[in-house]
């Protein structure tokens, strides 16, 4: 069993690899085609070190997830006080989204728990992470916001993959937890497949904000009402309970 977790079959992985973004920017340029080449790079080391075990996928690479948002924060937050000008609300909108990402890890966590070696993994992959997402995020916050919008893209093809898992019988279909219930204000008896599905909307939602950031950057008008919503998230994130 644990074997057939670590080493899915061959058309497990080719599904894997095969799976498409229903909801695509197509690339327009050197910046885009680079995002896209980043993602795609990591999306395929991804696929082929977790495999289908997609509990262990969501709590590694939403520890990553919640970078981007902090930096482009405090980046945008510092160039709004060098230029003294206003933010159009981008701050407070990239502080929330790493908060949100911070909330899909702590969700995860009650779900599966990382092994030492994932917990290596996420040490070394934040720090080089951390590293390289802010040096491009001041070379050109366009790329910047393109990669994580092509990030979201592959994280709602997963949250889908994880889906159909659960669907299947393969993932037990387990009591959401505590802090899931609270934070996307569910119902007391709804399932994991219910909180997969609320952060996939999440996702979803980061994806078209960033590729709008991205696009604005690029000089391109943007209508936001175009984005897919956000869910309605618990202002008050911490569990008093
Ligand atoms: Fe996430
Ligand atoms: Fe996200």
């Amino acid at each position: 069993m644990v074997n057939n977790i670590l080493k899915p079959d061959e058309h497990g992985l080719a599904e894997e690899h095969d799976a498409q973004p229903v909801i695509h920017h197509v690339p327009q340029g050197f910046s885009d085609r680079f995002a896209l080449g980043f993602t795609k790079l990591l999306r395929f080391s991804a696929d082929t070190f977790f495999a289908k075990r997609y509990g262990h996928r969501a709590i590694v690479l939403e520890t990553v997830a919640a970078v981007p948002g902090m930096v482009g924060g405090m980046f945008t937050h510092l160039t709004c006080l060098r230029h003294m000008r206003d933010d159009e609300g981008w701050i407070r909108t990239l502080m929330e989204e790493a908060e949100n990402e911070r909330m899909h890890l702590m969700t995860f966590i009650e779900i599966a728990k990382p092994t030492l070696f994932e917990r290596l993994v996420i040490l070394a992959a934040q720090w080089v992470f951390l590293v390289l997402y802010s040096v491009l995020y001041l070379v050109s916050s366009k790329t910047a916001h393109r990669v994580v919008g092509y990030f979201e893209e592959e994280a709602v093809i997963s949250y889908t993959l994880y889906l159909k898992e659960i669907d299947e019988g393969r993932s037990p279909n387990v009591p959401a937890p505590a802090i899931a219930i609270h934070y996307w204000k569910m119902a007391p008896d709804a399932t994991l497949r219910d909180v997969v599905l609320i952060v996939r909307a999440d996702e979803a939602h980061h994806r078209d904000i960033n590729h709008g950031y991205s696009s604005k950057l690029g000089g391109e008008k943007v209508d936001r009402s175009l984005a897919a919503p956000y869910p309605e998230h618990a202002t008050e994130i911490r569990l008093n309970a």
